[in-house]
């Protein structure tokens, strides 16, 4: 167990069981972009991490971007996401691929949707490590989903409780 703040967190998802779906995402995601080159945008701060992982994987042709969003506070998501840092690049008829740490809500999503709809990009698809089924709200598809979990606050590999635990290489979950 640890504690981060004020909360306890138990052990919920090991680093080995993170490398098998990066793993998995590669395989997909490269099978279909064997013919261009895609652009990943990592979103950050949380997906720092899987980007890293997941391009150290990646071995086609392909280039990567970050773009800064937050929505969170404490251990709940808000509906306004910020946008704290942006694109410098053209994206236009560019295939864009942007990698999350995890989806909740999905608000992040729908705001980077339209965002880069504003930049005429060819196509737009969304990877995600992380995705809680129960707490999605909106209708937009996930194009890569590595572990589904339940709608439960997690930290580790990327993802912080008020800015700790980011650094951890397995996931935890808040204790009852
Ligand atoms: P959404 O906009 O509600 O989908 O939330 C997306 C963002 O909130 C993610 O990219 C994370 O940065 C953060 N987030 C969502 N769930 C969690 C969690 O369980 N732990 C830590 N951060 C989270
Ligand atoms: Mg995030």
């Amino acid at each position: 167990m640890i504690q981060l703040h004020d909360k306890q967190f138990v052990p919920f998802i090991s680093a080995k069981e993170i490398d098998l779906a990066i793993t998995k995402l590669v395989t997909k995601i490269s099978a279909d972009y064997s013919n261009e080159i895609p652009v990943f945008i990592g979103v950050l701060n949380g997906a720092f991490m899987v980007v890293s992982d997941l391009l150290k994987r990646y071995s086609s042709p392909c280039e990567v971007s970050f773009i800064k969003m937050a929505s969170y506070e404490g251990t709940s998501s808000t509906e306004e996401v910020k946008q704290l840092l942006g694109l410098n690049q053209d994206l236009t008829g560019r295939s864009v691929i942007v990698i999350e740490d995890i989806v909740d809500t999905g608000n992040t999503l729908v705001a980077l949707k339209a965002l880069f709809e504003k930049e005429k990009v060819k196509e737009f698809k969304i990877a995600t490590l992380f995705f809680k089924p129960e707490a999605y709200q909106q209708d937009l598809p996930i194009d890569y989903v590595g572990i589904r979990i339940p709608n439960k606050f997690i930290v580790g590999y990327g993802l912080d409780y008020d800015g700790l635990g980011r650094n951890l290489p397995e996931v935890y979950q808040l204790k009852d």
